[in-house]
């Protein structure tokens, strides 16, 4: 399963980096406001800075909700990085858009999936990524690891090669759960990440070995 980072944060970028294990970063327009980026240049100057930090797939989403505007919106960001891979949202004109890129050699990544249905069609229209809304599928009181199975089940029986980009994880949990239900892609905030690492048991133990260490020196 590939890491990819959910922020457009650079600092963090660069601390996810430095553990060797990121092989990519999602980004959308509410990280982005986050981060203070205003204006169409200083959005499309931060895409490129984060390009360059990490060698792997950045998603860039589009504004448009009409076709002409996303095929426009995305033939910009597409030509930023060869890297950069345009997010599309999983509407009408978002799937047709999806289907352009795809016969024009332009890769997508299609959000704000929230069912099998969605993921079809997002498959059909030959989209690399399909980023199903695992958190806010759990606030809404349902499961969103059990769509991740389902999903999974469905790409494997019909041969779909659109890969499973499990979205909105907001815990080290939900990665460990996507990982045994097929996701292919987890993209995580920072401490989620960093929460994989943490267990009590290894604390003590590294603890009880330092201090016997003292004893050998
Ligand atoms: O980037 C899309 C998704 O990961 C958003 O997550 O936490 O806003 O539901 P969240």
């Amino acid at each position: 399963m590939k890491f990819f980072i959910d922020t457009a944060n650079l600092a963090q970028i660069k601390e996810a980096h430095e553990l060797g294990i990121l092989d990519g970063v999602t980004t959308n327009p509410s990280l982005m406001a986050k981060e203070g980026i205003k204006g169409h240049e200083a959005v499309m100057n931060h895409y490129k800075a984060i390009c360059e930090m990490v060698d792997g797939d950045i998603s860039a989403e589009v504004i448009a909700t009409d076709f002409d505007g996303i095929v426009a919106e995305g033939k910009a960001l597409a030509a930023l990085h060869p890297n950069i891979v345009v997010k599309v949202p999983m509407i009408k004109d978002g799937v047709k858009a999806i289907k352009w890129f795809t016969d024009n050699g332009i890769r997508t990544n299609c959000t704000l999936v929230f069912s099998a249905g969605q993921a079809i069609l997002c498959a059909k229209a030959g989209a690399a990524y399909v980023s199903p809304f695992i958190g806010r599928i759990d606030d809404s009181g349902w499961d969103g690891v059990q769509l991740i199975e389902q999903i999974s089940h469905i790409y494997t029986v019909q041969g779909f090669k659109t890969e499973i980009l499990a979205a909105s994880i907001r815990n080290p949990n939900h990665i460990i759960r996507c990982a045994e239900a097929g996701a292919d892609v987890c993209t995580c905030p920072l401490d989620s990440i960093l929460g994989l690492l943490k267990h009590p048991l290894t604390d003590i133990g590294l603890a009880k070995f330092l201090e016997d260490a003292k004893k050998t020196q």
